[in-house]
């Protein structure tokens, strides 16, 4: 091969809105990729279905507010492939291809399905065909566009391991089709959520990138800082306390040594760093907030994402004729 390619497949289950968390880890990463990488960028409304079969009908708004979540975070449409799982049905197509192939007990000893059915258990029923197949699923979404590299988070390392191998199964049944993609693995939560636990929109400690700026000034004042200091005289530490790691994020440059002098010798208050963290998620909201009225406008969003769908369509058409061939499935 003369060149390498670089080309990256990635997706979102359409769950709700996206948070700060998200931004600063996967989001921001995205970004970065689309100035060096052909992308593939998808809704993976599929995908939702498998845990969300019974009540379906949130599943399209959230495929909606995803989109519009992630351009204005500051994805550009113009650079990259943003399109719908569920509209490009030739994903189904290599879906059923690439069950044929897979074993059943790869499946059942995937530890990223045992642990989300676990946890899951009480709440839904994830006994189904769909749910146990989820990585095949998501094998087909990345081996369509034949990537080289999938970002993903760390939960979900078994599922590309089990693309690769259901990649290598699929080149040695039929003959050499799929590059084996190589995982990206996105940092995980780079920013803790109020509370110092995983920003989670179900631990309730979370801030969304749509969210206004009276509701984000109260669940700044109300963060919970370093509990040593009951009171304003009480000495405190920055590592105890989580709010603190938020400046370093927000501005890498930013001199906080004032704030870890003042914190231990007691001369400043978590109020002054509340302020000052208000203020810099305000400036980080700010720009993403205008962009989300421009995309609000008419059509635009699923107009962009029908385009995409369109063009991921004649890419996937072209994989799956070169796929029916080598399992002679033409006639
Ligand atoms: N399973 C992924 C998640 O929950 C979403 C996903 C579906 C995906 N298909 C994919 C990610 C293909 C990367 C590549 O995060
Ligand atoms: Fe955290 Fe600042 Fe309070 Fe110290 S003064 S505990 S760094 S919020």
């Amino acid at each position: 091969m003369a060149h390498e390619i670089k080309r990256i497949v990635s997706g979102m289950r359409p769950t709700g809105p996206l948070h700060l968390g998200h931004y600063f880890g996967v989001i921001e990463n995205w970004i970065a990729l689309q100035k060096e990488y052909e992308c593939y960028f998808f809704v993976a409304d599929w995908h939702a279905l498998t845990s969300e079969y019974t009540d379906p009908e949130k599943i399209k708004g959230f495929t909606y507010e995803l989109a519009l979540d992630w351009f204005s975070a500051g994805l550009d449409p113009e650079k990259s492939i943003f399109f719908i799982q569920s509209e490009v049905k030739e994903h189904a197509e290599l879906n059923l291809l690439l069950s044929m192939i897979t074993p059943v007990g790869w499946l059942e000893r995937n530890p990223t399905y045992k642990e989300v059915k676990q946890e899951l258990e009480s709440k839904k029923d994830l006994n189904t065909f769909g749910f146990l197949g989820y990585p095949v699923l998501m094998s087909a979404d990345i081996l369509m566009y034949k990537a080289s590299h999938v970002p993903v988070g760390e939960d979900q390392l078994p599922h590309l391991e089990l693309c690769r191998e259901i990649a290598r199964r699929f080149n040695y049944l039929y003959g050499e089709t799929f590059p084996e993609p190589q995982s990206m693995v996105t940092e995980a939560a780079r920013l803790p959520g109020l509370d110092g636990r995983k920003m989670s929109k179900s631990y309730g400690n979370a801030i969304f990138l749509k969210e206004d700026f009276d509701s984000v000034r109260q669940k700044v004042f109300s963060m919970l800082t370093d509990t040593n200091r009951m009171r304003l005289k009480d000495p405190g530490d920055p590592k105890n306390c989580n709010l603190f790691p938020y400046f370093k994020i927000f501005d890498p440059n930013m001199d906080v040594s004032e704030i870890v002098d003042g914190c231990k010798n007691a001369t400043r208050g978590c109020t002054d760093c509340k302020k000052i963290l208000f203020e810099m998620i305000v400036k980080f909201l700010e720009p993403i907030h205008k962009k989300r009225k421009e995309y609000e406008k008419g059509t635009l969003i699923m107009d962009i994402l029908h385009e995409g769908s369109k063009k991921a369509r004649g890419k996937a058409q072209q994989t799956m004729d070169e796929v029916r061939k080598k399992i002679n499935l033409t006639y």
